[in-house]
């Protein structure tokens, strides 16, 4: 039943939902977090397990989301993560399938839970990794973590969690000198390594347009070692444009690479995006500045019909996109650990 979907006022569909499970993480980019004095969302005002479940229900079997993954802060910290994978992975879409599921992750313990995770039902992960370089990642995550990545990304190949997606944010500075060899790695390990623009959703003072890493800026930098043709591939709603690479030292050593331009190139048109915070409220966008929240209604009783008519009309009011270049931008109040990414 169309009217059913979560459909907004440009007739685009949201299929995918993107739930943060904790505001909590155990690295501290730099680009997503201040070193400190970052307050956690209480407990007491976060969904329990049973709340969450109940609302990923509502959206794959009564609103049409066919696709969930799970973000944090780190989702690993969540220890029920493998129960609410689990519990999704019974749903049925309107397609009649069990939704895709994914995590969005910086790997840190992934080594011990990819195996179990896997049999809880995830189907992949998007690890973050900005480089190679030790030091380089110490600057980035403030943690001296780097090594415990690399076996993350070992232990998700090993179990089948593909594709590995990597997620590697552009900091002016740090590790623009880096894209080349993580580039390589990746391509060796048939990961897919995506480039991502940094966008303002961090600590207010790490971004500026000016100095902020272009798409442009690094495909001039993979040029400089690999021959680039753009993909032919049609990209639907994915944010990574995808570009085809041949190692010029070594022609052998080739694949995909991808580019996420949200800020040079925005992909909001279309955007299938829906997400829930792990306070319980709905964000029609990254960028949103307002939220509704499902979780007292839900607390007060609510039945399912009422917290699924809220969750469409507040996609109905979705924006078209998300005005970054617009003089009067103002960034939301969550950081990017607290929706998700
Ligand atoms: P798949 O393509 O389904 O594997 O996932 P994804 O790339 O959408 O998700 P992931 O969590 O790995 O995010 C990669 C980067 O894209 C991060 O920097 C996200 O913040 C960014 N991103 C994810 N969703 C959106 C979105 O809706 N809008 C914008 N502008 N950026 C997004
Ligand atoms: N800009 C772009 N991407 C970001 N991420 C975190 N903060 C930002 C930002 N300010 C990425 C992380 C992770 C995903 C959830 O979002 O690297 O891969
Ligand atoms: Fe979607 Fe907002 Fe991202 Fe644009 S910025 S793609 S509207 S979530």
């Amino acid at each position: 039943m169309a009217s059913a979907l979560l459909i907004d006022k440009y007739d685009r569909v949201a299929r995918d939902l993107r739930v943060s499970l904790t505001d909590r993480c155990n690295l501290r980019c730099t680009y997503c977090m201040p070193a400190e004095g970052l307050e956690w969302i209480p407990t007491p005002l976060t969904l329990s397990d049973e709340e969450t479940i109940r609302l990923i229900r509502i959206a794959v079997t009564e609103l049409g989301i066919r696709q969930v993954r799970f973000t944090g802060g780190e989702p690993l910290l969540r220890k029920s993560l493998e129960k609410i994978i689990a519990a999704t992975k019974q749903l049925q879409t309107d397609e009649g399938l069990s939704p895709h599921t994914a995590i969005t992750t910086n790997a840190l313990g992934l080594e011990r839970r990819a195996k179990g995770l896997k049999a809880a039902g995830l189907d992949r992960v998007n690890i973050s990794l900005d480089t190679l370089n030790a030091d380089h990642y110490f600057q980035l995550t403030r943690r001296n973590r780097h090594a415990d990545v690399l076996r993350g990304i070992d232990a998700a190949l090993e179990n089948g969690l593909t594709p590995v997606k990597v997620n590697s944010v552009v900091m002016p500075g740090i590790n623009d000198p880096d894209i080349v060899d993580l580039a390589l790695f990746a391509v060796r390990r048939g990961l897919n390594l995506r480039f991502i623009e940094q966008m303002p959703l961090g600590p207010r003072e790490q971004w500026a347009r000016a100095e902020m890493v272009t798409a442009a800026e690094i495909l001039t930098s993979l040029e400089s070692r690999f021959e680039i043709s753009a993909a032919s591939e049609p990209r639907g709603s994915a944010p990574a444009e995808l570009w085809n690479v041949v190692d010029r030292l070594n022609p052998k050593i080739a694949g995909q690479i991808g580019i996420i331009a949200s800020v040079s190139h925005p992909f909001c048109g279309a955007c299938d995006r829906t997400r829930l915070t792990t306070d319980g409220a709905i964000r029609t966008c990254l960028f949103s500045r307002s939220e509704t929240s499902l979780r007292d209604i839900m607390r007060a009783g609510a039945t399912d019909a009422e917290l699924a008519d809220i969750w469409r009309t507040t996609m109905w009011a979705k924006k078209a996109g998300h005005d970054i270049d617009d003089p009067n931008f103002i960034q939301p109040q969550r950081t990017m650990s607290a929706i998700g990414g």
